[in-house]
């Protein structure tokens, strides 16, 4: 057992001690580490990352992404306006539209983020905006890719985009306007397969390129999956930079000064640098099945069941002993479907053990819900530094259940 796994496992379950279980935890070291994986990458090439902030959108997470280098893509005005207390550039804010408001619409050309548009009538509305000047467009590729059918958005029938036969409409009717696109995009899908699906697309966008006569910048999106299982392909990024590089390079040429590449991924920064540990609180065999009951659920982690999603998951009080027993980690939320892992060869649990639920660093806390009207977990940050810092404290039961009334404005209980 190598000596650092020793330490993170220590480290685990000291938060679990101190702050109390369930409880997401995020390795400030990792995302760190994540982030320099891409920024080394492409190599004398006008290629920009920005950070899916939907992934996980604790602030003193986007605080240490923002750190090192990184913009911000956004997909609701929410996000904008979340993102846009973290610059004092919102043209640095790369706001993508996804059936978007007029309101929405007009507070974003208000503050002066990037607004990438994804159908003809809300490009129509922009553009009849006095205010307006330019904008991206969201491309819809017809190459689509991802972990799941759901995720899938390059899909010519998926929901986004505008598809390719409509682009000489969007282009004659930003010159019908006098306004201009100045941008497309393409985001092909979440948890990509292979790299040359990505590079499939991209070139499809440089191709549709020569359509546009006053392009500044492309954005290929994001979509690089994470390794859930042991059996996974690792992304290796060098080598998608490898083979992405030239085509690049052969781009620029063309290109006028300035112009610009942008890649826009999420969970690949922060997905392994999240657990979410939780306390065994039942053991129960059924006519087949042992139950490990839990005090979280999908009410915390929804990916096992929008998605069938795997997770590991490490018991932290016995994860160097055998692994001869098999359990079904359930939840503790009233619905049979919840259950965050099925038929784990486990060692022998204990009640009172701690389990990490891995790589639940993205996708995990934005969309957990009160579903049962539970708690939120608490968010820890394990700093490089070798500290821990509680960077989203938990209401109590009763504290969840008085912030809900007085939300519901309901005085009477
Ligand atoms: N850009 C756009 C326009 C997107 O819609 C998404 C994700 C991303 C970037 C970032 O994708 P990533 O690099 O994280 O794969 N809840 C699902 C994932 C949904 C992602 C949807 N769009 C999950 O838990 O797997």
């Amino acid at each position: 057992m190598a000596n650092n796994e020793k330490v993170a496992v220590a480290r685990l379950l000291e938060a679990a001690d101190k702050f109390g279980t369930p409880l997401y935890v995020y390795n400030e070291a990792k995302i760190e580490a994540q982030c320099r994986r891409v920024t080394e990458q492409f190599h004398g090439l006008p290629v920009n990352w920005l950070y899916a902030i939907k992934a996980n959108d604790n602030p003193f997470i986007m605080e240490i992404i923002q750190n090192q280098g990184i913009g911000f893509d956004t997909v609701s005005y929410e996000e904008v306006l979340l993102s846009n207390k973290f610059t004092t550039d919102p043209a640095r804010i790369f706001y993508t539209e996804n059936s978007m408001s007029d309101v929405e619409m007009d507070a974003a050309i208000d503050m002066g983020v990037v607004l990438n548009i994804g159908s003809l009538n809300r490009l129509e509305r922009f553009f009849q905006h006095p205010k307006s000047t330019e904008c991206c467009i969201r491309i819809n590729p017809a190459i689509g890719d991802g972990h799941h059918a759901r995720v899938n958005t390059g899909d010519p029938e998926s929901k986004f985009g505008i598809r390719i036969g409509l682009i000489e409409d969007a282009v004659k009717m930003a010159e019908k306007y006098g306004k201009k696109i100045t941008g497309i995009h393409a985001h092909i899908g979440s948890g990509i397969k292979e790299p040359e699906n990505l590079i499939a697309a991209m070139k499809v966008m440089l191709e549709l390129s020569q359509e546009f006569p006053h392009l500044e910048y492309i954005n290929f999106g994001g979509g690089m999956p994470t390794p859930y299982r042991d059996s996974d392909q690792t992304w290796d990024m060098a080598r998608f930079s490898e083979l992405a590089s030239p085509v690049l390079h052969r781009d620029l040429e063309k290109r006028p000064d300035d112009f610009q590449y942008f890649f826009e991924p999420g969970r690949w920064f922060v997905a392994e640098a999240g657990y979410l540990l939780t306390r065994v609180q039942t053991i129960k065999d059924q006519v087949e099945t042992t139950y490990l009951g839990t005090d979280t659920g999908m009410h915390h982690l929804m990916r096992p069941i929008i998605y069938d999603s795997y997770h590991r998951v490490v018991n932290l009080n016995s994860y160097n002993e055998a692994a001869d027993q098999l359990y079904t980690i359930s939840g503790n939320i009233c619905e049979s479907g919840d259950i965050l892992a099925f038929d784990r060869m486990m060692p022998e649990a204990k009640m009172g053990d701690i389990l990490a639920i891995c790589d639940a660093g993205a996708y995990g806390m934005t969309m957990a819900s009160q579903y049962n009207r539970r708690a939120l977990p608490a968010e820890v940050l394990l700093k490089t530094d070798g500290s821990m810092k509680l960077i989203r404290p938990a209401l109590s039961p009763s504290e969840t259940v008085r912030d809900f009334l007085d939300r519901c404005g309901y005085d009477k209980a």
